[in-house]
């Protein structure tokens, strides 16, 4: 298949021939740089490849080819939401009042994506139940950094330095520990009832006064929602530390709950998966971080205010802890955020969180007695299984299962994740799957339950279709080669 055909690198494509270049050499003389920018200017040429336009579009068309994709077909990748988002929300995105503005322009020149910034941080806050919003982190985990970072903020400048522990679910997302380790905190586990949720006795014992707060999702990482929420937050409250809501799964609960309300003092929203932009390749994303209004003197600067009847960005915010990202953040993706909900409203951000909790839900329940789901608690946007029963009776895993799913067209799910379950396979399907779509997914899950009670060799040689079949995961990642 075309496909799979031996993709070189980019370098390797240069050559003298001039097919496909349509761009004249330029027969303007050209301005003296050197004399304008003195030792400034780069006296070599940079070490780009001279590549004819043809062989570009090809080289990349071949490479997103090999790439599996939500525009190709169903990523029900738990965690990660990969669910495919408006096309006009890049178009809008892409018009040059928004991409051809530059972040050091005069405030009276780019009153618009002041504006853009103003109101999305009022419906940010509507969304969450926050009184204000930063926009400079650039992803959700760069979030988390910025909300502990605040909540660090908040400790010192009460003269409480001795609370150095961050309280953590044991079903929670990985970068959650990675983060507060990042800011200096110990990391504090607390372990899952058997209906997959905090335990409160675990938490009571957890807690103390060397307790700066806790990090918390939810819908958690099992998909389900945290009934003893408010007591959770106020338990931490009591204890004297803050509440931390990493809104990862808030697609979950859009319009439905609030973290505001929940009890959290500061929250992310990974915008890059809740609110438009594709997600994954390592951006651009956004995790913009809202707090109420006790730590709202700590956030990053400037802050964009109205001033009568103009936009300023304003750099008076004297107790801020600090900058995260140059300028204001990934303007474009939140122009594509702003897209989202205005094109949503009210009702339709409501409809999206009750379609992502219909499609996982009715996944789950035809997947249900072929897989085992390990908690018998309903479960919202996504939902876990594992290959127990097939363990059991033919030795094939979790990691079978998913390769096997290749060879029908579907990216697998997330694998071995959460830990708090061993063997397990993470769906979360989003609000943008069609019904046929995930039919056609249960019904190639089940296939393969059968595969493994039939032929489970099958299973163990997956996937057969695809240039590489089981490669060490490890090395691919360490030692990738990047051209073949
Ligand atoms: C629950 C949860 N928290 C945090 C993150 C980190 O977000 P990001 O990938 O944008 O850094 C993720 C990412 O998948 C997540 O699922």
């Amino acid at each position: 298949m075309a496909m799979y055909k031996h993709t070189p690198l980019i370098f390797e494509l240069e050559s003298k021939s001039k097919a496909g270049q349509y761009i004249r050499p330029n027969d303007v003389p050209s301005p003296n740089f050197y004399e304008w920018f003195g030792k400034d200017y780069r006296s070599e040429a940079p070490a780009i490849p001279d590549v004819d336009e043809i062989s570009v579009v090809r080289h990349y068309t071949n490479l997103s080819n090999k790439n599996y994709h939500v525009e190709i077909g169903t990523y029900p990748l738990g965690s990660c939401t990969m669910k495919y988002n408006p096309k006009v929300n890049e178009d809008l995105a892409g018009l040059p009042g928004f991409a051809a503005t530059h972040p050091l322009q005069p405030d009276e020149t780019v009153q618009g994506n002041l504006e853009l910034l103003y109101n999305l941080e009022q419906q940010l806050n509507d969304v969450t139940g926050m009184d204000a919003f930063t926009f400079q982190p650039a992803a959700g985990a760069h979030g988390e950094l910025t909300g502990l970072l605040l909540i660090k903020a908040y400790h010192e400048d009460r003269g409480d330095d001795k609370r150095t522990v961050m309280i953590i679910p044991d079903a929670a997302h990985g970068t959650n520990p990675a983060t507060a380790a990042m800011v200096g905190y110990t990391v504090r586990e607390v372990k899952s009832s058997p209906d997959g949720m905090v335990d409160l006795a675990e938490l009571e014992k957890a807690l103390g006064d060397d307790v700066a707060g806790l990090m918390l999702t939810n819908p958690n990482t099992l998909g389900i929602y945290e009934k003893n929420i408010e007591k959770i937050t106020s338990m931490v409250h009591d204890a004297g530390g803050l509440c931390y809501y990493d809104g990862a799964n808030i697609n979950a609960v859009l319009m439905h709950a609030r973290p505001g309300d929940m009890g959290f003092d500061c929250v992310h929203l990974n915008v890059h998966k809740s609110f438009s932009t594709p997600h994954g390749g390592g951006g651009p994303g956004a995790g913009p971080v809202g707090c109420k209004s006790h730590l709202e003197p700590y956030l990053p600067r400037p802050v964009v205010r109205k001033e009568e009847d103009k936009f300023v960005l304003d750099y008076d915010r004297p107790k801020t802890f600090g900058k995260v990202r140059s300028f204001i953040g990934s303007f474009s993706v939140l122009v594509k955020t702003y897209a989202y909900i205005l094109r949503n409203g009210e009702k339709g951000l409501y409809e999206v969180a009750e379609g992502a909790v219909a499609n996982s839900t009715y996944l789950r329940e035809r997947l249900k007695g072929a897989y085992r789901v390990p908690f018998d608690t309903p479960t919202m946007h996504e939902f876990v299984m594992t290959d127990e029963w097939q363990e059991k009776e033919s030795g094939v895993t979790t990691l079978d299962i998913a390769k096997r799913l290749i060879d029908f067209g579907f990216h697998p799910p997330t694998i071995y994740f959460p830990l708090v379950v061993s063997g397990a396979m993470m769906l979360e399907p989003t609000e943008t799957e069609t019904w046929r779509d995930l039919d056609q997914l249960a019904d190639a899950f089940l296939k393969i339950a059968k595969e493994a009670k039939e032929d489970p060799q099958l299973l163990k040689d997956a996937p057969h279709d695809t240039p590489i079949s089981r490669p060490d995961e490890t090395r691919a990642a360490r030692e990738p080669i990047l051209a073949g």
